[in-house]
């Protein structure tokens, strides 16, 4: 989604905007621009990429001032164009504005607005919202800060903005609802962006804005506020761990296949400090906190979106396998407008990588005003989502940069076998030979994910041969059947091929009749998830002429005979192989994009993080 960056202090604020962006094109958009102010406003904006926008700026005298705003746009509201590229102005030619987020009834203020003799000329929510502000300020006579807060109590929808007024450029000012905005603290400057990585190499001290928050800023100071009272909030400044090294490629071509070798380490990340392989104990602050609201509960519910969807099913086979608890896995989107039942004794995980994910932030507030307890499972510190749920646990994945999720994914999916067998240790469900060797598998996992990766040559092979397939689909049963969802979910993100999972014995109730020479069919098939009952499937794929790529564990047999070609794992437990599975399935979709000349990381149309509904 869009990325904000704003810069006012003694630096040239340029270098920083652009570099600022730079930072944040992992999260999609199809345009961008930027408001420079050196005694006058410098606006320039384009289609296109930020390195287009560099472009713009000529001469070093385009380059000038030590205040600035910068946007990367993902279209919402009119099509990716100059006109429509962030910033955008008043009709007064004083106030510019970048907005990430949508302004919901922006309808009926456009004409409000026009009867009062405004005009326009973009098909933006954001070119209304920076009148609104121009007419409050001329109207209330107002300054700025208070012009904006007026205004944003007359919208809805979600935001996060920054503004600027040429009247009085030593300021600026931002507000946050639904949509993430950070500030920077350097001495006499601050940075803004949407999230630290454009700030990181300047400061590490930094302010998370909350919702129905705004902020003044100047080189004196920020005073921060909250949107609908009047009274001063004492911000909390956080001091951030990250460093810039963590999001940057780090000599792969990719950041996504950065990630994917990286899953070794992220996963080892992922335990730290959490279990004790010798005395068998495992130590997670957010459930040991609250274990008497686990103990009480009936029932878990799972929300989240996307690949964090895909966790969400993993984990509903897993508790309700070794915590004998109903789950329910609801895509939050879903969730949000189809009037669930929640009671109060409910436990609801929200998972989500981001932790800013609109959908799922939307449906954490229905399952908090219903009274549920709410666990989240985030990967991003101090995201919104932190802030929403009652307790959590975070992945510690490390910055995920990639627009396609993988080591986000194995993360989630780790953690939350490690939750399960706290939880089935304390509500004492679990037998204690299962909880040790779960715990050893979990153990193994990080070398044994090396040991996949060993085979990224045959992959890129394998890859080779059918790239340019139309379509794909995956099978998978059990654990492995959202491993499966997952894998398909890969190739359509970045390679734009049609790929779709199924339960593997679901196949013959309809997709068998899609299967023939020219069908690729990636099977999940590890030894201990239904292998049986999978191997009948691959024959009938097979018998069909279909082309089987298939996940097997090392030293399969009888899948071998069958298949065009046999991905090895490492032997494993059921549950950490379908873990493990997900690392081929991965490397296959990367290769594939790469063959086809995809944009693997910034993939059309997608955003890393949806922060709109
Ligand atoms: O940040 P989240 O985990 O909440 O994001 C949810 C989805 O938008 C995300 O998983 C999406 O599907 C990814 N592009 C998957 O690779």
């Amino acid at each position: 989604m869009c990325g904000i960056v704003g810069y006012i202090g003694h630096r040239k604020a340029y270098p920083i905007l652009i570099e600022g962006l730079q930072m944040l094109e992992y999260r999609g958009y199809d345009s961008a621009g930027i408001s420079l102010y050196d005694n006058k406003l410098k606006i320039k904006k384009c289609a296109g990429k930020v390195s287009d926008l560099k472009k713009l700026f000529k001469t070093s005298n385009d380059k000038l001032g030590n205040v600035g705003i910068g946007h990367t746009r993902w279209a919402t509201h009119g099509p990716s164009s100059d006109k429509n590229a962030h910033p955008h102005l008043s009709n007064n030619k004083k106030i510019t504005i970048i907005h990430n987020g949508i302004i919901e009834n922006y309808t009926s203020i456009k004409e409000s607005l026009i009867k009062r003799g405004y005009s326009f000329s973009t098909d933006t929510d954001t070119e209304v919202l920076v009148n609104l502000i121009e007419y409050v300020m001329e109207k209330e006579k107002v300054k700025l800060g208070k012009a904006v807060k007026i205004a944003l109590n007359q919208v809805s929808g979600a935001y996060a903005i920054v503004v600027l007024n040429t009247d009085n450029p030593s300021e600026i000012v931002c507000a946050r609802l639904g949509s993430p905005l950070a500030v920077g603290i350097g001495e006499g400057e601050y940075f803004i962006g949407s999230d630290a990585s454009p700030f990181l190499k300047y400061t590490k001290r930094c302010i998370y804005l909350n919702d129905e928050e705004i902020a003044t800023i100047s080189t004196k100071g920020l005073v921060l506020r909250n949107i609908k009272f009047d009274s001063i909030l004492t911000p909390e400044v956080r001091e951030l761990s990250q460093n810039v090294e963590s999001i940057e490629k780090g000599g792969y071509d990719y950041f996504m296949l950065k990630e994917i070798f990286e899953q070794p380490s992220s996963i080892k990340n992922t335990f730290r400090g959490r279990f004790k392989l010798d005395t068998n104990e495992i130590k997670i602050s957010g459930i040991e906190n609250n274990i008497d609201k686990f103990l009480n509960a009936r029932r878990i519910i799972f929300i989240s979106c996307g690949t964090s969807w895909h966790s969400a099913l993993f984990a509903e086979y897993l508790f309700e396998e070794l915590l004998r608890i109903p789950v329910e896995v609801e895509y939050a989107s879903e969730f949000k407008y189809r009037n669930p039942i929640i009671y109060d004794n409910d436990i609801v995980f929200a998972i989500s990588q981001s932790g800013e994910t609109a959908d799922t932030l939307a449906a954490v507030k229905l399952a908090k005003e219903n009274n549920a307890f709410i666990y989240g499972i985030c990967n991003v510190v101090g995201s919104s989502l932190t802030r929403e749920t009652d307790s959590g646990s975070y992945t510690h994945a490390g910055p995920e940069i990639g627009v396609a999720s993988t080591k986000a994914f194995t993360s989630q999916v780790a953690l939350l076998l490690l939750i399960a067998l706290d939880l089935g240790k304390k509500m004492n469900i679990i037998d204690s030979e299962k909880y040790q060797f779960l715990l050893q598998e979990l153990y193994n996992l990080p070398s044994r994910i090396e040991k996949v990766l060993e085979s990224a040559k045959l992959i890129e092979e394998i890859a080779e041969k059918y790239y340019e397939a139309p379509n794909c689909i995956y099978l998978g049963r059990k654990y492995n059947f959202p491993i499966a969802l997952e894998g398909a979910l890969k190739l359509k993100e970045i390679s734009y091929i049609h790929a779709e999972a199924y339960p593997a014995a679901e196949m013959k109730h309809g997709p068998i009749a899609l299967i023939d020479e020219h069908m690729p069919v990636v099977v999940v098939a590890t030894k201990k998830g239904n292998y049986d009952k999978i191997l009948n499937n691959v024959m009938e794929i097979q018998a069909r002429s279909g082309k089987i790529i298939a996940i097997v564990t090392q030293g399969d047999k009888e899948i071998k005979k069958l298949a065009n070609h046999c991905i090895e794992i490492p032997e494993a437990d059921e549950i950490t192989a379908s873990i493990l599975a997900t690392i081929p399935l991965q490397l296959l979709s990367y290769y594939i994009a790469v063959k086809k000349g995809c944009n693997v990381d910034q993939p059309r149309n997608l955003a890393k993080s949806v922060t709109v509904e």
